[in-house]
């Protein structure tokens, strides 16, 4: 099979990214370029992504970062083999931006569109770090997902669980707000988790008297918010003590890690009750950058024999790499939209 070489554009929530992505005839994948321009500083002062201005800034951005994309690939628009974007799901005004942009880059060159769902592109990454056989079992872990998926196929993917309120994403960016720490939360209270006691705190872990895959991690917030607050009464509401923050977000860590850890043992046993040939398991998205949830989870898979793989950092969080590679997956099964493709706020795989 002759090499393939794609455009991804990536714009669903707050990093405005292009790359290009090349898939060699030996299936091998190769990243050329990934740029990603991120938006933290515009919404620092709101606490969380504000949708309009993650939209206007997409707009801004999108044909600077994929010229950048380009040069740096050393590839010109003749050179592509097609575009991939994402089309959703994500906050609807930047999927639009991305999209729009990617149309017109195919309307006016005549290469493919394809759209991709963003989750997919998460979901796939470890084909392109890894060149993972299917059927391998995900752990797709973000701001915004959080989700069991059996990878069946580049277009089959069978969900075995999920949060049923929160991404852990979201929770550890609220616990950084509530904490006063700067976002996105989860790498600043990673940092501080380090020092922390993660036992000073009994912080639920919700849903593990359950059976099945199935998550919560609402009521985690409505406990760290609780034990902040009887923090600051000890102190005669003056403020929260340096140890008492390291101590949240040390036992706020630990109760995510316990349950990510227990839930995807559960999932990977029903897994490997269909006995697959090359057992892997892997994670993706932002959350998937945490080094304490990826230990917990590396641990896991070793007692089980089984192969972990966790994508670099840059490729956990959003990029447009992933979206890159996702494309040639679905162009190779002659997946490939037109100038009618739609941008989706929700996409369930
Ligand atoms: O995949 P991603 O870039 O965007 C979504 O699709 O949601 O994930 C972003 C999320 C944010 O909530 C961020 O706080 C979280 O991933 N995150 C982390 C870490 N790095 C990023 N959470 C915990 N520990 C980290 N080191
Ligand atoms: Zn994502």
């Amino acid at each position: 099979m002759s090499p393939i070489t794609l455009l991804g554009i990536e714009s669903s929530c707050d990093d405005t990214s292009a790359a290009v992505v090349r898939r060699h005839a030996d299936g091998r994948g190769e990243i050329l370029s990934n740029i990603v321009a991120g938006q933290t500083e515009l919404h620092a002062a709101f606490g969380g992504v504000v949708p309009e201005i993650a939209a206007r800034a997409h707009a801004e951005k999108l044909d600077l970062v994929v010229a950048a994309a380009l040069i740096k690939a050393g590839v010109e628009l003749d050179g592509l083999d097609g575009i991939a974007v994402t089309a959703g799901p994500g906050l609807i005004g930047g999927v639009l931006s991305g999209v729009m942009c990617a149309k017109g880059l195919s309307l006016g060159t005549g290469l493919p569109l394809i759209g991709v769902n963003h989750l997919a592109g998460h979901a796939l990454t470890p084909r392109l770090t890894d060149a993972l056989p299917f059927p391998y079992l995900v752990l797709l872990v973000s701001g915004g997902h959080c989700q069991f998926l059996l990878v069946e196929a580049a277009d089959r993917f069978h969900r075995l669980g999920g949060t049923i309120d929160d991404a852990p994403g979201e929770a550890f960016d609220k616990t950084a707000k509530l904490l006063a720490l700067p976002q996105p939360g989860g790498p600043q209270v990673e940092r501080l988790a380090e020092e922390g006691n993660p036992s000073r705190f009994a912080f639920p872990r919700p849903l593990l008297d359950r059976p099945g895959c199935d998550m919560s991690f609402s009521g985690l917030k409505t406990a760290l918010l609780r034990a902040r607050d009887a923090c600051i009464a000890e102190t005669g509401g003056t403020g929260l003590r340096a140890a008492d923050r390291l101590d949240l977000c040390a036992g706020f860590q630990a109760a995510v890690a316990d349950v990510l850890e227990e839930k995807s043992r559960r999932a990977i046993d029903t897994y490997l009750a269909a006995t697959p040939a090359h057992p892997a398991f892997a994670v993706a998205g932002g959350v998937a950058a945490n080094s304490k949830i990826r230990g917990r989870l590396q641990s896991l898979c070793d007692a089980r024999g089984l192969h972990f793989v966790a994508p670099p950092l840059n490729l956990c969080t959003d990029n447009a790499a992933m979206i890159a590679w996702a494309g040639i997956e679905k162009a190779l099964l002659g997946q490939v939209d037109d100038l009618t493709l739609s941008a989706r706020p929700r996409w369930p795989l």
